[in-house]
């Protein structure tokens, strides 16, 4: 017999429902709104090591088209276990290695499918400990994620807060005027591992360097560009969702330079308002599961001295409509 990969061992070995002790009763989950908030909301008597029932799932993912995020609270979890909670939601994502994305190794030209979220050098330290600005996960690719789970296994004494933006209530506040105006544009959002990597081959020493955040078109054009709409429609609920990251370097299709990097900046800025933003105070055990169609989420740096370890797991999507 050939050696299973990660996720099919991952689902060999997942518990199944006739295993009484590692069947997950639905009678015991709650799902509590966060009270409050932009949005979120808490599963408790959950365990996602165990077999779950068809409603439970679907249940679920019901409540998270509602809430945008899930936080499920005391998980205790190996890495096959989390790919075989995640998997009932989805495929894993697995970007074509034409696209280089987070965690993307070498020898593969893809990216694991739990990939380690960490400041520890040579273990996942893809981000660092510095600020993660505003962002929906693969937003520059073909086929973006339409969700990832982040599983906290450990965590920093200070900072390392992890926020999520309700992107349907931003649209939803924008006035009629704009909503109109912008409902049928395209946007390019560029590829920042291009950018870092072309960076990097310029000077060694650079770090991420420098990014502009609207590209003008007298401007070189970095790695491959795929337009997806400005606004999207989530394709559970039919909500109308503003896609846009507060950083990235972007293009509106057929668009004037400086119209569109003024538009840009509105909305941008309209973004970043309290109102439409959760802010989540980490435990170990932690997992959230977010809905990356309608979202965006950013991170408070913290000292690079105090270790963060979280593991993310994501999920494939269609094309943005
Ligand atoms: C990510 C990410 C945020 C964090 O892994 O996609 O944005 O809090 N992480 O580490
Ligand atoms: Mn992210």
């Amino acid at each position: 017999m050939t050696a299973l990969t990660q996720l099919s061992q991952a689902i060999h070995d997942a518990p199944r429902w006739h295993q009484a002790d590692q069947f997950q009763n639905p009678a015991d989950i709650q799902i509590v709104p966060l009270t409050g908030e932009a949005l979120g909301a808490e599963v408790y008597g959950l365990d996602a090591k165990k077999a779950q029932a068809g409603e439970t799932i679907y249940r679920l993912k019901q409540a998270l088209a509602e809430h945008l995020i899930l936080i499920f609270k005391q998980q205790s979890l190996d890495d096959l276990q989390y790919l075989a909670f995640a998997s009932y939601f989805g495929s894993i994502f697995r970007p074509s290695a034409d696209t280089p994305v987070l965690a993307t190794q070498k020898e593969t030209g893809t990216p694991p499918d739990v990939v380690p979220v960490s400041n520890a050098v040579g273990q996942g330290d893809y981000t660092g400990h510095g600020e993660l600005t505003p962002h929906a996960d693969h937003q520059w690719t073909p086929l973006p994620s339409f969700g990832s789970l982040l599983y906290a296994i450990e965590l920093p004494q200070d900072g390392g807060q992890t926020s999520w933006y309700n992107t349907i209530k931003a649209y939803d506040a924008l006035d009629d005027a704009t909503k109109q105006h912008i409902d049928q544009l395209q946007l390019i959002t560029y590829n920042p591992f291009v950018r870092i990597a072309q960076n990097k081959v310029q000077d060694p020493s650079a770090g991420y360097g420098v990014f502009p955040r609207y590209r003008f078109k007298d401007q070189p054009i970095v790695g491959d560009a795929y337009a997806h709409p400005l606004v999207r429609v989530h394709p559970e609920s039919g909500r109308k969702a503003l896609w846009l990251s507060t950083h990235n370097e972007v293009e509106l299709v057929n668009y004037d330079d400086q119209a569109g990097s003024e538009l840009i900046a509105q909305l941008r800025e309209h973004l970043l308002k309290p109102e439409f933003r959760y802010e989540h105070q980490w435990s170990t055990g932690d997992i959230v599961f977010w809905d990356n169609q309608v979202t965006l989420h950013s991170r408070r740096p913290f000292p690079s001295e105090q270790r963060r370890l979280l593991k993310r797991i994501s999920l494939a999507g269609g094309r943005p409509f």
